[in-house]
């Protein structure tokens, strides 16, 4: 393919005449910005130095770790494919549908223009679901990977208010701001629309096209310009600019990072950006002090076991692992399950960004709004657990998470969010060291001094309700004069004796940490000989536990050896194929003697055939009698 016919593909990106106006004072702004920054550019080009006083970035940072709590919305040209191609059917990220099919730009476009047709209200909808939900702010795809930008754009004809003749950008901003939301921007740095842009493997936009025929620069400069338009002020403020995504060689230099930085930065001084300039599978960069590589981190789909330490961050998620509308998406996460993911990632110290992928015309299904009213039902109750909280002083809890707050009087209030209600109306929270000063439940009664105790290791707090308040999370609000003390992580025996150690509570050498993604189990693997997890526990009454292991492996031919011990005594045994990845098995693991006090278990690898993986999904011991 030549030059040339790269060129006449941009026919379907050919500015129109009342958008000339528009593109000579983008370009000229292009170039007060490229003087500006000429300075900066002598700098790697990857690199951007972190300037920012702590105190300013706290600032800046502060409204989004007061709402913790946002709504992501992915919506465009793909939303009316629906999951459906022909014969092919998507679930999951529906929103790809134009590189998982393989349809050419042209084509693409051409199919989905005259399905194309947003209801009047769809952006009021939006912004009341968020709104009745106790989101704070809502993060909406302006353009996605498709390359179909929402506002009203001189760069291309491929935008709603060509095809609408509506602003779509401004009637979502308008919708949002009349609900008192903050307004986030998702752009795609990847466009399958424009020539010069990289497609990746399959080059969807110009089949056959490869990346070195392409110029990039023509493509950078598109990108910083459809950047401008949405960030210079037309449009209002932008309190967040969620740019997606970077994987070498295109990422920092080859998106022109800084200079992009500083276009948004000069835009909109007070707007956060999020980290996807650069490559995104370390949740944290270890030059991260001295280097900026944005306000906070985006672990997608799944929440960091223990936070991330010393970084901002936000968890999105979906509903049913597609973003964009697949009408054979059709398996959701429950109520229940979403409330106690968003806690999850609070009592972490993190937020939750959870994403609707609203149906063709902008409407939302109604399992979505199902869900999002139960998370505001419950957040009217409990709402203040969430707002303005960090994460709770416990690395685990049998029942549940923590969060905490310091209040304006500088005392302290711990929020024990109880997944697994007591039926026995006890509670015991292993590890607090601190007697509070009063107690509450969240939308129910005051807990008196009386009911509060020491005991083992923790507090025990009695005559509570012998139902929850709300089947999800009943939140106990407790209140110290200053923040209590807390005794490292321990498992403690649930009433029959028995304990239940989970992939979470171990520290792990070697072997690896993996979280409960939509389908999958948490669960230990990547063990190699010598790699070992330990589980710190509590024990009662000494004697002897038998021990069994449930797990699934991959790939195992015949088979792995593992050895569990308790100082000095150990146990080994074997563990045969399951079936595959997703067949747990519970297998015995012999018996162990544990005296009383502080134990630790460390289940280790011995030997494992190569390219194998055993998933370690739980542990139980339980007290022979
Ligand atoms: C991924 C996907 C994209 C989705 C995003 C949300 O990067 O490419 O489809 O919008 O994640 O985090």
């Amino acid at each position: 393919m030549t030059p040339l016919s790269i060129k006449n593909h941009l026919k379907f990106g050919k500015p129109n005449t009342m958008k000339k106006a528009y593109l000579f004072a983008a370009a000229c702004l292009t170039v007060l910005v490229a003087v500006a920054s000429l300075e900066a550019q002598t700098e790697s080009e990857d690199l951007i130095l972190n300037t920012e006083s702590v105190a300013d970035r706290q600032t800046r940072m502060a409204w989004w770790k007061e709402a913790r709590f946002g709504m992501f919305v992915h919506w465009g040209l793909y939303s009316s494919a629906e999951g459906e191609w022909g014969e092919k059917k998507f679930v999951r990220a529906a929103e790809w549908i134009q590189k998982n099919a393989k349809i050419p730009a042209d084509v693409y476009e051409k199919t989905m223009r005259p399905k194309f047709k947003p209801s009047a209200d769809f952006a009021t909808q939006w912004a009341q679901l968020a709104k009745q939900a106790g989101a704070k702010y809502v993060v909406f795809t302006n353009k996605h990977h498709e390359g179909f930008a929402l506002h009203d754009s001189a760069q291309t004809e491929f935008d709603a208010k060509d095809f609408t003749d509506r602003d779509l950008h401004q009637e979502i901003v308008t919708a949002l701001r009349g609900q008192g939301l903050k307004v986030g921007v998702y752009h795609s740095l990847w466009d399958w629309h424009h020539p010069d842009a990289p497609a990746g493997k399959g080059a969807v936009n110009v089949p056959g096209l490869q990346m070195a025929d392409r110029e990039l620069p023509n493509y950078v400069d598109y990108l910083h310009a459809q950047v401008n338009e949405i960030t210079d002020g037309r449009y209002g403020a932008v309190d967040v600019l969620w740019l997606d995504y970077s994987k070498p060689p295109f990422q920092g230099a080859a998106w022109q990072a800084k200079k992009l930085v500083d276009l948004v930065r000069t835009n909109q001084p007070n707007v956060l950006i999020n980290n996807r300039l650069w490559k995104n599978t370390k949740e944290q960069r270890e030059d991260s002090k001295q280097y900026w590589f944005g306000d906070f981190s985006t672990p997608e789909q799944h929440i960091p076991a223990t936070g991330i330490e010393g970084v901002d961050w936000e968890t999105c998620d979906t509903l049913n692992i597609t973003w964009g509308w697949s009408k054979h998406a059709t398996q959701y996460k429950s109520s229940t399950e979403l409330i106690q993911r968003l806690i999850d990632a609070v009592s972490k110290g993190g937020n939750y960004l959870l994403n609707i992928g609203p149906r063709p015309d902008g409407s939302i299904d109604p399992k979505s709004v199902e869900r999002f009213t139960a998370i505001g039902d419950w957040m009217k109750i409990n709402g203040e657990s969430i707002y303005g909280t960090q994460a709770g002083p416990f690395s685990r809890l049998p029942w549940g998470r923590a969060s905490a707050k310091v209040l304006d009087d500088g005392s302290y209030r711990l929020y024990l969010h109880v997944f697994k209600w007591p039926k026995s109306g006890e509670l015991f929270v292993p590890g607090l060291g601190s007697i509070p000063v009063k107690g509450q439940l969240l939308g129910g009664a005051a807990i008196g001094s009386p009911e509060i105790s020491q005991a083992r290791g923790g507090i025990q707090i009695t005559g509570l309700p012998t139902a929850p308040i709300h089947d999800s999370s009943t939140v106990i609000a407790l209140d110290f004069d200053k923040a209590p003390e807390v005794a490292p992580f321990r498992v403690y025996a649930a009433t029959d004796g028995s304990f239940t150690l989970e992939p979470a509570d171990a520290s792990l050498k070697g072997a690896k940490y993996h979280d409960n993604e939509m389908f999958h189990r948490s669960n230990i693997d990547s063990w190699k000989a010598q790699s070992h997890a330990r589980f710190p526990l509590q024990v009662e009454t000494a004697g002897t536990y038998e021990v069994q292991i449930e797990l699934a492996t991959h790939r195992l031919k015949s088979k792995a050896e593992f050895v569990i011990s308790v100082g000095d005594a150990q146990h080994s045994f074997k563990v045969g194929p399951t079936g595959g990845p997703k067949q747990w098995k519970t297998i015995d693991a012999g018996t162990l003697d544990f005296p009383a006090g502080p134990v630790e278990i460390q289940l280790a690898c011995e030997s494992i055939e190569d390219n194998s993986q055993v998933k370690v999904a739980k542990l139980t011991l339980r007290p022979v009698k």
